[in-house]
């Protein structure tokens, strides 16, 4: 365990508020921190196959401690987990273990079985608790806090899903150890999303050296990138909730693109969401500069330092056969934050700038595209 002082957050919520924890051996002390959410001492622990050998003796250990009676259900690992057939399989065995309108989740693991876990609770038995302890960088940074559920089909991502926030979130840095480079990566990603989104501070902190330190290992400065995402993540999700203010859409920074690359490379690992983001922020400020609302000097910047990190930045760099701009462009159309059939994009007037842009040209997205897939 490393010695990093654990930070507390709230995501205030009136009623619904909830803390997130942040620090350093967390899951072994899960039992302690989740007992006094708790309605009922027993809890059902869902994971996949990748984290529950790596933490879930662990955690099971600390719930019983605590005197928190646990079950255990571990699902395959990958974003094609997050589907209709897994949450059906998922709610079925919760419904066979008796679960309880009393009885709580808790989802151990990244982004896929987060999302996965809190829609079941969202549904199961028209609502019950759950608690998150994320894994990823991805899911410590962004996909734990927030309440936004989902399971993918195949029209797109997340567009099944429900509001429903979390009791409690642990993100416990010590778990990121044993998370592939490749996943850091993923992260990272999203990490920036925030710098790039409203806080050029934090952007500039990444690229004079702390992005790199990050990568290669330093626990506190990862500790205190998911602190400053979190902080900010629960700001924008206190006074937007259901996006419907607009701060939080922002959040969607490089995902409108990001989203029609995972749709086109079928969710599968040929491009993970994180990477997928990487390569949307850098579109969209492609798209930002072409159309004259950010300097060309930004744009680079976000290119430049996204591939310092090791991530790729164009779709050109993805091993599919064949890219095609309108079969993206037609992917965007399956995309939330369409509204009367007009494609919403996030961009930017700079670093640390973005905002809600509607009624882009369809012919300056295709040009963008085009550059991106012919680079
Ligand atoms: P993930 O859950 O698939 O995890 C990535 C991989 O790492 C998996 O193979 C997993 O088994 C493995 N893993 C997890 N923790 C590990 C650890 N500590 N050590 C070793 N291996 C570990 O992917 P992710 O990137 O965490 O999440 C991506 C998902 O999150 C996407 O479905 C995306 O849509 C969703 N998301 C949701 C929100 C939200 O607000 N709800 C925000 C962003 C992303
Ligand atoms: N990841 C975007 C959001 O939570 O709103």
């Amino acid at each position: 365990m490393s010695d990093l002082k654990t930070e507390i957050l709230t995501v205030d919520l009136g009623s619904r508020s909830y803390d997130i924890h942040i620090g350093a051996g967390l899951i072994e002390r899960a039992g302690e921190l989740i007992k006094p959410v708790l309605h009922q001492p027993r809890v059902i622990v869902i994971s996949d196959r990748n984290v529950a050998p790596l933490y879930m003796t662990k955690l099971q250990r600390s719930l019983k401690r605590a005197g928190i009676q646990s079950d255990k259900i571990v699902l395959p690992a990958g974003e094609q987990t997050k589907d209709f057939k897994y949450l059906q399989k998922l709610l079925n065995k919760l419904l066979s273990m008796r679960i309880e309108r009393r009885t709580t989740l808790v989802a151990l693991g990244g982004g896929v079985i987060g999302d996965l876990v809190g829609f079941a609770a969202a549904i199961a038995l028209r609502g019950i608790d759950f608690i998150q302890v994320p894994t990823t960088l991805l899911s410590q940074v962004d996909s734990s806090v927030g309440g936004k559920t989902a399971i993918d089909t195949r029209y797109g991502k997340n567009l099944i899903g429900a509001f429903h926030q979390p009791r409690l979130v642990l993100a416990d840095i010590d778990a990121l150890d044993t998370l592939p480079l490749r996943e850091i990566h993923a992260g990272y990603a999203e990490i920036a999303k925030y710098g790039l989104i409203n806080d050029p501070a934090l952007w500039s902190w990444l690229e004079d050296g702390a992005g790199q330190k990050l990568v290669d290992g330093d626990k506190q400065v990862r500790a205190k990138a998911v602190y400053e995402c979190c902080a900010n993540k629960a700001r924008v999700v206190s006074g937007d909730e259901r996006e419907t203010e607009g701060q939080r859409a922002l959040l969607n920074l490089g995902h409108t693109f990001g989203h029609a690359l995972e749709a086109e490379t079928g969710f599968g690992g040929l491009l993970l969401h994180g990477e997928a983001v990487a390569i949307g922020c850098v579109m969209a400020f492609a798209l930002s500069a072409k159309l004259g609302l950010c300097p060309q000097s930004d744009a680079d910047r976000v290119r430049r330092h996204f591939a310092s990190i090791g991530l790729r930045t164009d779709p050109s760099q993805i091993p599919l056969n064949h890219w095609d701009s309108d079969i993206l462009i037609g992917h965007m159309g399956n995309d939330k934050k369409v509204e009367a059939g007009a494609i919403t994009f996030i961009l930017a007037r700079g670093i640390g700038q973005a905002f809600i842009a509607r009624n882009i040209a369809t012919s300056e997205v295709r040009a963008v595209l085009d550059r991106a897939i012919a680079a």
